[in-house]
């Protein structure tokens, strides 16, 4: 169980570029990076609009001359001070990933960057040699994939609880979108336009993590081939999508089944994800993520509590809450930073062994993650056709 003890030897200095007031991610990040005391938010260019930055990053509690106007200006305030940030957050739309990575690792910071992490492999690729070269880390956040029963999940396939797995049924849906796009936010214009959001919407903006979770939950199995069909049901989003549906052969004969929309209206579901097996099937769902159901052919239905002691260690381990309370999204994203925050102490002390078998959302996560966003599009653009996966 975790509980908030020191980790690593010293507080991270922190820094986030966007996430702003404005923002929707940018208290995700900060939930999951000062919960224990592993990041210190010393600076910032959290905007846009510059002097909004400069106010909300004060009331952040932020020194003033720290909450700059640009990246570029924190990243040039920044190293010019011996106490400068160590890590850099990047809560910004798609299209400025890449360049600030790049930056930041150029500049020698940690970087902790959204998904899609970019827009193409050749991207990812180029970056992951830049940080390999430097001695840097680069995490990706998955928001739920810290939870404790999804690491409940990976352990029970690990130990052949539900047999050889056969079918994979993902789900992340919402009605958010359902009408036009006339006077919409910011938030949904730089989504809707393939030069900031890259060359998917929704399949990047939340399939990406219907695609990290079930490599968590199945890391032995490796997708051979797939079909992806999307559409824009609100024209002026085309050629990005508003829905999307993907066909999955894997490598171990299991078929898969993926749904992602927008304009799934009234529809507050969010994510669920069905892994059947040859003996039983799990079913999580971010709507009661404090319980998994676990079918077993011929027997009644159970449904196991987080926390409670009858889950495998890999659950436990992570656990914050105990059972009987409830353990959400924060305390996931929590996690994640947790082991993002332990890479980087391992880097800066040279600690490749632990490194090695230490889990964390890293630069591969990224990775593929935009790997399977150009297969599917690779798919989709075809006429909806099953392509080899590259
Ligand atoms: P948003 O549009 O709500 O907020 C973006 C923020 O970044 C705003 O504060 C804006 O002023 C700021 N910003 C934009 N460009 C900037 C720049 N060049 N320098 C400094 N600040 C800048 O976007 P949202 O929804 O927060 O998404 C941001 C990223 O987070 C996207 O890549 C998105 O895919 C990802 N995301 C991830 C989630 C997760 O669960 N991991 C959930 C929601 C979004």
């Amino acid at each position: 169980m975790l509980n908030g003890e020191k980790k690593i030897q010293r507080p991270l200095r922190w820094g986030m570029v966007g996430g702003g007031r404005t923002g929707q991610v940018g208290y995700k990040h900060r939930t999951g990076a000062q919960r224990d005391g592993t990041y210190q938010l010393v600076a910032g260019a959290f905007d846009l609009d510059a002097e909004r930055g400069r106010d909300f990053g004060i009331n952040l509690g932020v020194a003033e001359d720290r909450c700059y106007a640009t990246y570029q200006d924190l990243i040039a305030g920044e190293i010019a001070r011996e106490d400068g940030v160590e890590v850099v957050s990047i809560a910004t739309p798609n299209f400025t990933h890449y360049e600030i990575t790049k930056a930041c690792l150029e500049a020698g910071l940690h970087v902790i960057c959204e998904k899609p992490l970019f827009f193409t492999v050749a991207e990812c690729e180029e970056v992951a040699k830049l940080a390999e070269d430097k001695g840097l880390i680069v995490g990706v956040t998955y928001g739920f994939t810290g939870h404790p029963l999804v690491h409940q999940m990976a352990a029970m396939v690990k130990k052949g609880m539900l047999g050889e797995i056969r079918i994979v049924d993902l789900q992340y849906t919402h009605g958010f979108n359902s009408g036009d796009d006339v006077g919409a936010g910011e938030a949904v214009k730089w989504r809707t336009n393939p030069e900031t959001a890259g060359p998917t919407f929704v399949l990047g903006d939340i399939g990406t993590h219907l695609y990290y979770l079930s490599g968590v939950v199945l890391p032995h199995m490796k997708i051979e081939r797939l079909l992806c069909d999307r559409k824009a049901f609100i024209p002026t989003r085309a050629p990005l999508e508003d829905h999307a549906t993907v066909l999955t052969h894997y490598d171990n004969g299991a078929r898969g089944r993926l749904w992602v929309s927008s304009v799934n209206a009234g529809n507050m579901g969010s994510q669920r994800y069905r892994f059947v097996g040859s003996k039983a099937s799990l079913e999580w769902s971010d709507a009661h993520p404090d319980q998994l159901i676990y079918e077993v052919q011929g027997e009644p239905n159970r449904t196991l509590h987080h926390g409670m002691p009858y889950l495998e260690e890999e659950s436990l381990a992570i656990d914050r809450m105990g059972a009987l309370h409830t353990e959400g999204l924060g305390d996931s994203w929590a996690n994640i930073y947790l082991w993002i925050a332990q890479a980087i102490d391992a880097k800066r002390r040279g600690d490749e062994a632990f490194l090695k078998t230490h889990h964390y959302p890293g630069i591969e996560a990224g990775t593929e993650g935009v790997r399977w966003l150009e297969n599917c599009v690779r798919s989709a653009d075809a006429g909806s056709a099953w392509v080899d996966y590259q």
